[in-house]
């Protein structure tokens, strides 16, 4: 069963620093998770940016994020699977990173057999890269790791940040198997600039463009919004439109 999960930002601000022309606002958005909440952007948009926002890895200049259950505050638990992994995983030891996320994590049960059993579904094997270092393993590997880490730690909300950069197509196929099944127990973003993938996951979508959400809602909306979709890039919606996915084949990424 899904928990109940409301967002709440109140004008949101975010800038790098005093010279960067980047300047994220977000002024009223309540948001109710419901299916895979999609978020859409050009590249240098702020989907990055954002996100971190919603994890709480970095922290607003002015404004809020909250969270809300039933009505009632709540800090969901919330694993952000970065857009560049090998920033993290690069220099480490796999099995001694998946030791340090066991002894932080020991109120949570079976989560090795957990990452144990996502690497699997993404072909990778525990037992073959424990030994290995981030330098030894390929950037869709790293992808595929990261992800498995998050998968695992069971977060009630999960973010993706460009979450099929370097995977194949049997990567991407897995990848949309396993959101499949996690997203009947847990809330999912993905965050893309391929709207193409953003459309085959999710929903409803938020749409951002230089720094501000240009629009929040399904695909029969946005269709209405011929402003929009010219804005953002987003070419031969008729064409998106017209293959709406339906069948288990056609869902191949
Ligand atoms: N650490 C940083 N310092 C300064 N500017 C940054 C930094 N990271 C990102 N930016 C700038 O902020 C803007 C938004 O970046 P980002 O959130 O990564 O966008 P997206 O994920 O949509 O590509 C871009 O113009 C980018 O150049
Ligand atoms: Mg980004």
């Amino acid at each position: 069963m899904l928990n109940d999960l409301m967002v709440n930002i109140r004008n949101l601000e975010y800038t790098f620093n005093q010279t960067s022309m980047f300047c994220l606002q977000i002024k009223n958005l309540e948001y109710s998770f419901n299916g895979v909440l999609g978020m859409y952007g050009l590249s240098g948009s702020g989907k990055t940016t954002f996100s971190k926002l919603l994890a709480g890895i970095i922290k607003p200049v002015s404004g809020l994020v909250s969270f809300l259950t039933n009505g009632q505050p709540t800090f969901p638990k919330i694993m952000y699977s970065p857009q560049f992994p090998e920033k993290i995983l690069l220099g480490v030891h796999i099995g001694e990173t998946v030791q340090q996320i066991l002894s932080h994590n020991t109120m949570s049960t079976g989560v090795f057999d957990s990452i144990c059993t996502y690497l699997d579904k993404f072909s990778l094997d525990f037992d073959v890269i424990k030994n290995k270092s981030g330098f030894e393993l390929s950037g869709g590997e790293l992808r595929r790791l990261a992800i498995a880490l998050c998968l695992a730690l069971s977060p009630e909300l999960l973010i993706l940040d460009e979450p099929t950069i370097g995977l194949g197509r049997r990567g991407k196929t897995q990848l949309y198997r396993v959101l499949e099944e996690f997203q009947q127990k847990h809330h999912i973003m993905i965050v893309s600039h391929d709207f193409n993938l953003i459309r085959k996951i999710s929903g409803h979508y938020w749409i951002l463009d230089r720094g501000s959400l240009i629009f929040s809602g399904d695909l029969q909306a946005l269709e209405h919004r011929q402003d929009i979709v010219n804005r953002v890039g987003i070419n031969a919606l008729e064409h998106y439109l017209a293959a709406t996915i339906k069948t288990e084949e056609q869902r191949t990424l």
